[in-house]
């Protein structure tokens, strides 16, 4: 089979503001709740912070030449709402504006397409100091900040994303309370979810509203994990862990509502849905972002709190511990293309964190050259059935702070030394580079 993928096919890399750009108090930027959650012991590995992170604030014309050198057709990155509006809404701090619009100026000088993130979990301190996503008003805040947001680039950007990974958001920050604000509460988690699904809407009333030139989606990271055996109750078990990880998402964008099943178990929970916001968050999609790392085999357990657990594979593991399952990327395109009637995807982030070899100015990282390789093959497969598939972002264009993880975990295919912040190209660069040329992976 031949692995050739169209010519229009978008390859690109994929950063987020609060994980590169460092500069966490230049220019006006106001504080957000990573700010905050990794200055307090305890929550993020060794202390580490993003008040550096890569420091592409300073070197992005470094990475953007990097990124040229590479061939790339489009980087998606994310803009730092609390350098926009470091209240979250109020006063708005121009220099923040000033940055992104250098960064992007960068990037269409070499041709490169700029595809935004208006929201990648930097939410400002101030708007959950006054409730944050759990409270409605945050998502009419993100609605005015979008507004701003478009206006001033919508000229010079031609993809947009609402959101990165709304699951995240609402379940790791208010649920497991192992991201930022770091709250334990199943309420305030599915408050949230309601409202990242609708500040997704609004955004997107917004954009169309205002006639921008232009495409819109929104990322998100899906689970459909595989039942761990045959046994019905495994099956179910499977299912029912797509629920909330999901369809809680899917299926309001897609105009179906929540799913009762899930709800169902949680009859002292509430979704604050008011009158209209179904229809707004079912507003129309270009496309879909999915962000692919790793598919998880799942079994029915009655003592777990939601009956159902993660179970051993034989899969090789990535040091974030994830199973390198490149069948499951193809199993979750089929399954979004056949259930949500075929809607255009991107894969807005897919890659590993592993160990690289450092040797002199070249840096060795052959198991995620295999990774990427397993991967494309599985896009090309994709594409050869039918599926709209229109681009692949590579995790990530850099190592760069991986949250909870803090720089433990190198994701990038350039390598970024944190002490002198030089940046090596590791080989999986190279191997990309002949990727993108349009070699077959
Ligand atoms: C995703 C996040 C991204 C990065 C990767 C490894 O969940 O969207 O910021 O941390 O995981």
């Amino acid at each position: 089979m031949s692995n050739k993928f169209p010519d229009d096919f978008i390859w690109g890399t994929a950063t987020a503001s609060y994980q590169v750009e460092g500069a966490f108090d230049e220019d006006g930027r106001g504080a957000s709740i990573w700010d905050t959650f990794s200055k307090t012991p305890g929550k993020v590995l060794h202390g580490h912070s993003g008040d550096r992170a890569c420091d592409q604030y300073h070197r992005y014309k470094e990475d953007v030449k990097l990124m040229a050198d590479l061939g790339l057709g489009a980087y998606r990155f994310s803009l730092a709402w609390p350098r926009i509006y470091p209240d979250g809404y109020g006063s708005l701090n121009s220099k923040g504006f000033d940055y992104y619009n250098r960064l992007i100026d960068e990037l269409l000088s070499h041709d490169i397409k700029p595809a935004v993130t208006l929201y990648h979990w930097d939410l400002p301190q101030k708007l959950q100091d006054q409730g944050g996503w759990p409270r409605r008003d945050t998502a009419l805040r993100f609605a005015d900040y979008a507004h701003t947001c478009f206006e001033a680039l919508s000229s010079k950007v031609a993809t947009w994303i609402t959101l990165n990974e709304p699951f995240c958001s609402s379940i790791n920050g208010y649920l497991t309370g192992n991201h930022a604000p770091g709250i334990r509460d199943r309420q305030a988690a599915y408050s949230a979810i309601h409202h990242l699904n609708l500040a997704h809407g609004l955004a997107l009333q917004v954009f169309r509203q205002g006639g921008h030139k232009g495409r819109i989606g929104t990322t998100l990271n899906l689970n459909k994990p595989r039942p761990a055996t045959r046994k019905p109750a495994d099956l179910l078990a499977a299912d029912r862990a797509a629920d909330r990880d999901s369809r809680m998402f899917l299926d309001p964008l897609f105009g179906r509502g929540y799913p009762k099943r899930h709800l169902k178990e949680y009859p002292d929970v509430t979704i604050p849905a008011q009158e209209g916001d179904e229809r707004i968050i079912a507003g129309r999609l270009d496309f879909l972002g999915i962000n692919y790392y790793s598919e998880e085999a799942v079994a029915f357990d009655p003592d777990e709190p939601e009956q159902y657990r993660s179970v051993p594979t034989h899969y090789k593991k990535t040091d974030m511990g994830w199973d390198i399952v490149p069948g499951g990327l193809y199993r979750l395109l089929k399954w979004v293309d056949e259930n949500y009637g075929h809607p255009e995807m991107y894969i807005t982030e897919n890659g590993c964190a592993l160990q690289d070899i450092l040797e002199g100015d070249r840096c060795h990282d052959p198991e995620r050259i295999r990774y990427l390789k397993d991967h494309f093959k599985i896009c090309a497969i994709a594409l050869a059935e039918g599926i709209k598939l229109k681009g692949y972002y590579l995790w990530s264009f850099i190592d760069n702070f991986e949250w909870t993880f803090g720089y433990t975990k190198r994701f990038g295919i350039v390598y970024c030394d944190y002490v002198n912040m030089s940046r090596i190209p590791k080989d999986s660069y190279y191997y990309y580079r002949e990727v993108i040329a349009g070699h077959e992976p």
